[in-house]
């Protein structure tokens, strides 16, 4: 069964501290609209947003469910709790792409929506987000123990 090393985790790890931060810069926008808004933060967020999402996505779902996925013999609500959270992964991205798109329309002075809604869609977006990384950092705890749960060497 796949393992998930310390290099995996440590790398899980930091793309949940990013992911927070990308909530951190977004909450920060969300706060600042309409009048205090900064078009260049918009733009350089709007550029790297959907990548980011993916690529973090992407490792996880290469790395880190596989490795929860060993736990299903002890946990058997695992299996769906990894097809939980590969649905949030989709609609986390589909999301993405709406926020991106708002925010390169606000960086470009031309926005697609007005701002209560661009407000609403960015603190839908981080607040999931926040959510969803919350739960998979209490589903990482155990895999940092040297035997899963009731496992005896
Ligand atoms: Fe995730």
């Amino acid at each position: 069964m796949p393992e998930l090393d310390n290099l995996a985790i440590g790398e899980v790890e930091r793309n949940h501290t990013a992911l927070l931060r990308l909530c951190d810069l977004l909450e920060g926008v969300a706060d600042r609209l309409p009048a205090n808004l900064d078009r260049g933060e918009c733009l350089h967020l709007a550029r790297s947003l959907t990548s980011m999402v993916a690529r973090i996505h992407g490792h996880e779902e290469a790395v880190l469910f596989p490795a929860l996925m060993r736990w299903r013999a002890l946990l058997p609500e695992m299996g769906e709790t990894i097809d939980r959270l590969r649905i949030e992964h989709q609609v986390d991205a589909c999301y993405a792409e709406d926020v991106e798109d708002m925010l390169r329309s606000y960086g470009e002075s031309r926005p697609s929506v007005a701002p209560e809604a661009a407000g609403f869609m960015l603190r839908g977006f981080f607040e999931g987000m926040r959510r969803h990384v919350a739960f998979e950092r209490t589903l990482l705890a155990p895999l940092l123990a040297p035997t899963p749960p009731g496992q005896v060497n």
